[in-house]
């Protein structure tokens, strides 16, 4: 029988399907170790994940810093460092302080109920495309105060994105990815030319206008880039994975009619089955985790749903406890670089949730969902279901 390091292959269909199992026997034989295909160290603790994320002056988010490149168009909030991240994000988040998020869930919310209606009578039909994908274009559109592109289309281009991301395992991923986010940088570059409307995006412009050099320019408009395909892509993966956790346990939405769980239990369901399974860093100098010695220059990745699932961090840690509290999860990332759009994500997930009680009639699976083939993200690519009156 193979080492359990050698089994853990991310793209295996029947990792794909439940990696929860592969990653607990990863926690315990070997809880960090050298993927060749990742070419890094891989941490499954809690604890061990959450120190190298601290631990920013160890381990660094922008390559450069190891003496990496960093190609043009990905110098954002996401891969920056400070102090040039730090000016970026407080920008960013000050904008986003300033926005109504409880007008954006209840306009998220209308919309999956509006959703729901088209659907109802209509048979099967898949969540991820006709709930999960519209739900996660509008909001981030709504936040960021632009007209949300055809749902369809962005959907395509953003999934290359999505894809390339696992460009580390496959590198035939990385030109089309590349090529998706010349055309996606083309309608953010109109955003900026276009008069604005009230959103998080004119605050920033507003605000970046006299304030900041060209360099910084580029950051911001790379930064709300990000924001609106990395926020899109994880929310829609996200509320895939949400619904598919509520029609496997039908009992936990039914009991997040109680407005109370439906705030602890759209953590709970990230943490249980999030999307973002991990991040990468790199070391800066030469250091221990448990019983490995790391070199400067080796890359590390704090496996996020390995970490979910620690039961010395989450007593239980395989049982979906809606009201889990703490609930210090890292289905969002932690310090630094932790999620800059995690109250909106709450925002839409519970609007999602709600809806789905408040909607007449009762969503039910209609066969297995299809997983989609990403190591990085977790999402699925078709999820079947129908609404019985
Ligand atoms: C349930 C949905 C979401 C999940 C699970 C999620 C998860 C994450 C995680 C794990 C990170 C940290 C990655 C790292 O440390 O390398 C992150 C960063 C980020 N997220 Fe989210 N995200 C979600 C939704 C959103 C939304 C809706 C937005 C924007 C509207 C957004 C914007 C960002 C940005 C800009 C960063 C980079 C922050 C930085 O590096 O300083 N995310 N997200």
């Amino acid at each position: 029988m193979p080492s359990v390091t050698d089994r853990y292959d991310p793209l295996d269909a029947e990792i794909l399907r439940d990696p929860y199992p592969v990653l607990a026997e990863l926690r315990q034989a070997t809880p960090v170790f050298w993927h060749e295909g990742m070419g890094s160290w891989v941490l499954t603790r809690y604890a061990d994940c959450v120190r190298v994320l601290r631990d920013h002056d160890t381990f660094a988010r922008d390559p450069r810093r190891a003496g990496g490149t960093v190609p043009e168009p990905s110098l954002s909030v996401q891969t920056l460092d400070p102090p040039q991240h730090s000016r970026i994000r407080s920008l960013f988040m000050t904008a986003l302080r300033a926005q109504d998020l409880t007008a954006i869930e209840a306009r998220a919310h209308r919309l999956v109920l509006r959703r729901l209606d088209e659907l109802a009578g209509g048979g099967v039909f898949d969540v991820v495309s006709e709930i999960a994908v519209p739900l996660s274009v509008a909001v981030v559109a709504d936040l960021l105060g632009v007209e949300p592109p055809p749902y369809a289309e962005f959907a395509e281009v953003s999934d290359t994105i999505m894809r390339s991301m696992d460009g580390g395992l496959d590198p035939s991923l990385v030109e089309p990815g590349r090529i998706a986010r010349r055309q996606l940088s083309d309608l953010v570059d109109s955003w900026f030319t276009a008069s604005a409307r009230p959103g998080l995006l004119a605050r920033v412009r507003q605000a970046s206008e006299h304030n900041v050099d060209a360099l910084a320019r580029l950051y911001v408009k790379n930064t709300a880039r990000v924001m609106f395909q990395g926020g899109y892509s994880t929310m829609a993966a996200a509320a895939g994975n949400a619904v598919h956790t509520l029609l496997v346990h039908p009992e936990a939405l039914h009991r997040m009619r109680d407005r109370t769980l439906l705030g602890t239990g759209v953590d709970e369901l990230v943490r249980f089955d999030g999307p973002v399974q991990g991040t990468t860093r790199t070391a800066l100098r030469a250091c221990r985790i448990g019983t490995v010695d790391m070199r400067p220059g080796q890359k590390v990745v704090p496996l996020f749903a390995a970490a979910n699932r620690d039961p010395a961090a989450f007593p239980g840690a395989d049982r979906l406890v809606l009201d889990r509290t703490p609930n210090r999860h890292l289905a969002y990332g932690w310090g630094l670089h932790s999620c800059t759009g995690t109250t909106v994500a709450q925002a839409g997930l519970r609007a999602l949730v709600a809806a789905l009680n408040d909607f007449p009639a009762q969503l039910v699976a209609a066969g297995d969902g299809v997983r989609r083939r990403t190591a990085t993200m977790r999402a699925f690519e078709t999820l079947p279901a129908l609404l019985r009156p």
